[in-house]
């Protein structure tokens, strides 16, 4: 069945062009009308037969064929979306430049769809500051960038550079088709735009984070809530922003002003920060849960406001379990993502606290877990923050006190020197 779609595949000259059939071959199946735009170099390692079997269109490379249907422009105004699977380094330059020099070159340039890209290149390309020039650029315009993976690349090395799976980019471009990742708001473009790139060691990351409370309706004008306000997963991202990351933030009644340059989803109850977290997960490479999350929820909503006359002396609440939203993340994690968790425990006794945290960690099955002590006067709408941060083994790998900010950065050093998936990038960023 056709979806009425029209999606234009852009390949340019990787290794990695050979997995770019299983892409197109993707969308096919959907029933999209797939295009093939491949420069001369891609096809040198993947062939043009394939490509057009599997696409059932010819292919294009040439700028000068159909020059009647001035066909340099035509392809990318009939557009509906466009995925390069595999972009490398030079085509990513180009892209960010603007140049026209190939036909993918004019067919971008001529497009408004929106431009999902794949990049794929060996870990010194990608970890070179030109390239993350280029891709800020990008990201900054609006492009999604999906990946790169880690682990093995074409030589004996491995390290981020490998291009995502072809079902991780075609869920990736059917999410952006669905709205689900809207363009970073030009307060980002300003706000990285005042941060020298150099050292910032989250540049090209996409770092996905929840703060807040989220509040369960009881009728129109009553909630079950709970004293959470923000303060910690906003200085997460403000923290995140400053190190170069492009941040979404999931964020259920802030009492403190959202910071500015941050992708933000305004969410009440559970449910919808679980719709929009699992929505903006596929592009994330790091999740932290810093977000309070009602473990139940009123089983009915009344319609109206409930009267004492009616409900009399007593009342009990019929209350349903929500969702392990941070579990399900981590169930569904795509490969190469680190997920980061929160538990806020009452245990005053120390040791007992770091138990409750190991159990913890391994029953939400997260990365690492942010251990801080909660109670009537400590840890909620207060400046400051003392946690530790446990990994899986239930070793404490990070003990921090000071105001929430210098926490946060805290909390990012030990997800970058946890080495998890590659994140630390010791290359200086001149
Ligand atoms: N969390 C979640 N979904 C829930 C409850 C909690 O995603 N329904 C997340 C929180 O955002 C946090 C972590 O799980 O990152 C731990 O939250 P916490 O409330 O400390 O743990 P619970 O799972 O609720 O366990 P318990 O009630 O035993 O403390």
């Amino acid at each position: 069945m056709s979806t009425g779609r029209r999606i234009v595949v852009g390949i340019t000259g990787g290794i990695a062009a050979y997995k770019a059939v299983n892409v197109v071959r993707a969308f096919v199946l959907l029933g999209d009308d797939v295009h093939v735009v491949a420069t001369e170099a891609a096809l040198r390692f993947v062939g043009r037969p394939t490509l057009e079997a599997i696409s059932r269109n010819p292919v294009h490379t040439d700028l000068y064929e159909g020059v009647a249907e001035v066909r340099h422009v035509a392809i990318g105004q009939s557009a509906d979306l466009i995925v390069i699977a595999p972009a490398t380094a030079n085509s990513i330059a180009k892209i960010a430049l603007g140049l026209a020099d190939d036909l993918l070159g004019n067919t971008i340039l001529a497009s408004t769809a929106p431009l999902v890209i794949a990049p794929a290149m060996h870990t010194e390309m990608w970890n070179n500051p030109a390239t993350q020039a280029n891709v800020a650029t990008l990201r900054a315009r609006g492009v999604t960038i999906v990946g790169p993976g880690i682990g093995r690349l074409t030589g004996a090395d491995s390290g981020p550079g490998r291009m995502e799976e072809p079902d991780t980019i075609v869920a990736a471009a059917l999410a952006v088709l669905d709205g689900q990742d809207p363009p970073v708001q030009d307060g980002a473009i300003q706000d990285r735009a005042t941060h020298n790139l150099a050292g910032q060691d989250l540049a090209g990351r996409q770092v996905l984070i929840s703060a807040g409370g989220t509040r369960e309706p009881l009728d129109p004008v009553r909630f079950l809530g709970n004293r959470s306000s923000g303060r910690q997963g906003v200085a997460l991202a403000e923290a995140a922003i400053a190190r170069g990351a492009t941040v979404t933030l999931v964020a259920a009644h802030l009492e403190v002003p959202e910071p500015a340059g941050v992708t933000v989803h305004n969410v009440s109850t559970a449910l919808e920060l679980q719709r929009d977290l699992q929505a903006a997960a596929f592009a994330a490479d790091i999740i932290i849960m810093a977000a309070a999350v009602a473990d139940y929820r009123p089983a009915e909503v009344q319609a109206g406001k409930i009267k004492k006359n009616v409900a009399g002396d007593r009342v009990s609440l019929d209350l349903v379990q929500n969702p392990d939203v941070l579990a399900g993340l981590v169930d569904h994690r795509r490969p190469g993502q680190v997920i980061v968790g929160f538990a806020a425990e009452t245990e005053p006794d120390d040791a007992l606290r770091r138990d409750l945290g190991r159990t913890k960690i391994q029953r939400k099955g997260c990365d690492l877990l942010v251990l801080n002590r909660v109670g009537w006067t400590e840890g909620f709408a207060t400046v400051g923050n003392t946690i530790e941060v446990l990994d899986r083994a239930g070793d404490i790998v990070m003990e921090a006190s000071g105001t929430k900010l210098s926490v946060a950065h805290r909390i990012l050093d030990s997800i970058l020197d946890s080495g998890l998936n590659g994140l630390r990038q010791d290359t200086p960023v001149a």
